[in-house]
């Protein structure tokens, strides 16, 4: 079985919906870099191990990743999953963990990088709007692709409504996209996401949700 970790911010609902879907690995530890992150107590409570890198006890970035990437070795992850993890990482942390570390952006990447996308695709006026899940590469909210979400962005909408409807998607792709590396049917190959012929192409990377 491969070992994963879950690294958090905050409330940790991706991290739920990825501890909720029964995922071909084991779950080898939350850590979060903010002691009162919310999510590390759910985590908890479902006998999930949970750390924390307090990232204010750090001087440097430098130094803050050398921790958090020794607590990660230290819990044997072969996986990395971001999952509302809200700082920048150093190109010696990405490198370090290189086609092992995956982060969910709400956005349609490279659309909207950074913070309030809900914002900026209203801003823009965009008529779909979505989110990705990707490998990270050193630029930020940036990396090959692996799976993405679409949903529309409708008459009305404001940042809350459509942050909802993007997070429900968010829900069902990252766990998809888990489930394709932990089983070995999705991988990065020379810059490259290769998702092998038994899943079909539709089923692989693009979710879009029927009319109800
Ligand atoms: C999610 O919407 C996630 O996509 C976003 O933060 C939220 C965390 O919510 N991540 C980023 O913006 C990364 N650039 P959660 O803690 O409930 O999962």
């Amino acid at each position: 079985m491969k070992r994963y970790v879950i690294l958090i911010s905050g409330r940790g609902s991706n991290m739920q919906s990825l501890l909720d879907t029964r995922l071909p690995g084991t779950c080898a530890a939350v850590i979060s870099n903010r002691p009162d992150a919310a999510g590390l107590a759910w985590a908890a409570a479902r006998g999930v191990p949970t750390a924390v890198v307090d990232h204010k006890t750090f001087a440097t970035r430098e130094a803050f990743d050398n921790e958090l990437a020794a607590e990660i070795e230290r819990r044997g992850a072969d996986l990395v999953l971001l999952a509302g993890f809200m700082r920048v990482l150093t190109e010696a942390f990405v490198r370090r963990f290189e086609g092992r570390l995956v982060n969910i952006h709400p956005s349609l990447l490279p659309a909207f990088p950074g913070l309030h996308t809900h914002e900026a695709a209203l801003q823009a006026g965009v008529r779909v709007h979505g989110c990705t899940v990707h490998f990270v590469t050193p630029s930020l909210d940036c990396g090959p692709i692996i799976v993405q979400a679409v949903v529309p962005v409708l008459t009305g909408d404001t940042a809350h409504t459509l942050a909802a409807r993007v997070l429900a998607q968010e829900h069902l792709v990252y766990p998809q996209a888990a489930r394709g590396i932990l089983a070995g049917r999705c991988r990065l190959e020379a810059g490259r996401v290769i998702w092998t012929s038994d899943a079909t192409s539709a089923e692989a990377v693009l979710r879009v949700p029927e009319d109800k």
